[in-house]
Parts: C-alpha cells; structure tokens; sequence
C-alpha cells in the first residue's frame, strides 16, 4: 500500500472533522486559527500508524479507522500548539509556519488548542458506541496524566526529570494510541498492541534527536537546536550520531519483532520500516562524515 494512500485518507478525514467547526462560522478568528493548526505540513505519522495497524487487522469498518485516525492527529496539532506558547517552548515557527500565537495571538492560540482537543473527543463520540467507547478511552489516557502528553510536559516543571517516563508520556504516549486505537477501530484487543506503539515511539524519539541534530531550521520547519537550549538529554548528545543511529535500528528492529500476529502483519512491518525511512532519510545520513 503506497503511503500516498495513507495520505489521501487521512487528509480527508482532517479536512471533515474540522469542516465541524464550519469555515467563516463566528469567532471567526479562532475557526480560522484552528484550520491553520490542523492543515496539511505535517508527517500525520500518528495517523498513518493508526490506519496501518486497522488495516493490517481488517478495517472493517473505514469510518471508525478514519474517525479515530483524525482524532488522534488533532490531538497532537493540539499539543504543538500549545508547546509552541511563549510559557513552554516560545517557537516563532511550526510545520514551516508562523506558529498560531504569532500568526493569531496568544489568547486564540490557547483556545485553538483546548478547541481541537474537544474536537477530537467530539469525532469519536459520533460513532458506534462499542468502538467509540473504548477509543475515547485510550485517546484520553494517552493525552491526559499520569500517562499521557500532559503528563510528558508536566515532567518539564520538574526539578529532576526521569528520563524515560518523560520520553514515553511525551513522545511514547500518542504512539501507544496510534497502534492500539488502530486495534479497536478494527474490532481488535488492543491489549496486544500496546508494545509496538512504545518501541516505535521510542524509536520516533531518537529519530527526533537525529534530525534536531543533522537538519536545519528549513528544512525542519521548526526551530532546532531545542534540546541543548533548553538543556534537555537528547540521543545525539549522549550517544553520537552513529551511536544514535545504530540504537534508532535496533529499536526498529526490536518494534517490527514484536507486531502481534495479524493477517497483514507483513505488510505491516514494511509500513512501519517505510515510516521509519522517512524520518530520517539515507541521503542525510550518507552527508554526516563517517556514515
Ligand atoms: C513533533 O512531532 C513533536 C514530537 C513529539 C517530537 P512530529 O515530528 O510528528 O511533528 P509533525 O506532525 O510532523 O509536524
Ligand atoms: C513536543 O515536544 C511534544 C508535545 C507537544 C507533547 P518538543 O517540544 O520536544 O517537540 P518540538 O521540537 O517542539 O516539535
Ligand atoms: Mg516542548
Ligand atoms: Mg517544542
């Protein structure tokens, strides 16, 4: 399956959940601000992950898989929205754009994030209670706290971060989402399917900390150089870059193990390693000297 099919669907899916906020419908800034946050730019590979796993269990019923595949991407525009205020992360750019409380304003930018978080939970209260029960379950533990994004920022006031409960409540929680809301949206336990979201956000992680390190602000659409400002740990800095690129495979490797078994679990894994090929693609790594 080409990952322009992915694209196609999930784009869609967006487009329709925040066609619910209805374009030019008073306030009409802040309907404009939440179209911005939510527009194309980004990898929608939280999404794409989602949709893989449904697909590799049956997608048996494509609405729920799109519902809950836009839910979750709204979820996190949401959460770079607000990381990108002046109180977090204080980012003038995002997915190559101005970020929302620059283009807009602070107040809007604060209320586009909480509107596309009600948003996301709205999507998947109009389905079939059976699924979309579970979902909004599963979304939420993986959004809220201990578990979830919330909880991976909160880390950030801390005077003492651990580490690894940081990067999986962070990075990790929306990854575990994609793979077991993508078991549910199918009919599937999701139980099953919680392992593979983490090791592939781990894997994301790393990936992140390479590009941080090997990209510039071009062409990353963002500001780099977050971590070392921000003296936060980073992948890059305790292992190398070739040490951190020999982790990101072996995670991988360790992710594409553990799939559980599944009709489509072949094509599965190949997704997953296509994914993980976008991230960082071989052409950069060739340019660093000694790859
Ligand atoms: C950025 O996520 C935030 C992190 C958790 C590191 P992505 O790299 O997936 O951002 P987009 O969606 O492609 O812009
Ligand atoms: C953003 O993390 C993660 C969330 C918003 C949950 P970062 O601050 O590390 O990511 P970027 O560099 O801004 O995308
Ligand atoms: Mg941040
Ligand atoms: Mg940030």
């Amino acid at each position: 399956m080409p990952l322009s099919f992915f694209s196609e669907r999930i784009e869609a899916a967006i487009a329709d959940a925040v066609g619910m906020t209805q374009s030019g419908m008073p306030p009409a800034q802040l309907t404009s601000a939440v179209q911005y946050a939510a527009a194309p730019g980004g990898a929608r590979i939280r999404p794409t992950i989602l949709l893989s796993v449904a697909m590799a269990c049956g997608d048996d019923q494509p609405a729920v898989t799109n519902a809950a595949g836009a839910a979750l991407e709204l979820i996190h525009c949401a959460s770079l929205v607000h990381d990108d205020m002046p109180c977090f992360d204080d980012a003038d750019m995002r997915r190559g754009k101005p970020t929302v409380h620059l283009a807009y304003s602070e107040p809007l930018a604060l209320l586009t994030g909480d509107s596309l978080i009600v948003l996301a939970f709205d999507v998947l209260s109009r389905q079939s209670p059976d699924r979309a029960l579970p979902l909004i379950r599963h979304l939420a533990t993986r959004t809220g706290t201990p578990f979830g994004i919330c909880a991976g920022q909160g880390w950030e006031s801390e005077s003492e971060i651990n580490l690894s409960a940081y990067h999986r409540a962070k990075t990790g929680a929306l990854f575990i989402a994609a793979t077991q809301m993508g078991a549910i949206a199918a009919g599937q336990d999701p139980e099953p399917w919680e392992e593979l979201g983490a090791r592939i956000g781990e894997a994301f992680q790393v990936a992140d900390d390479l590009r941080d390190a090997l990209y510039d602000e071009v062409e990353l659409g963002k500001p780099v150089g977050q971590d070392e400002i921000h003296n936060r740990p980073n992948a890059v800095t305790e292992l190398g870059v070739d040490g951190a690129v020999s982790r990101l495979k072996d995670i991988l490797g360790g992710a594409i193990s553990s799939i559980p078994s599944c009709p489509g679990e072949a094509s599965l894994a190949k997704m997953v390693q296509a994914t993980a090929k976008k991230l960082i693609p071989s052409s950069k790594l060739n340019r660093v000297p000694g790859e």
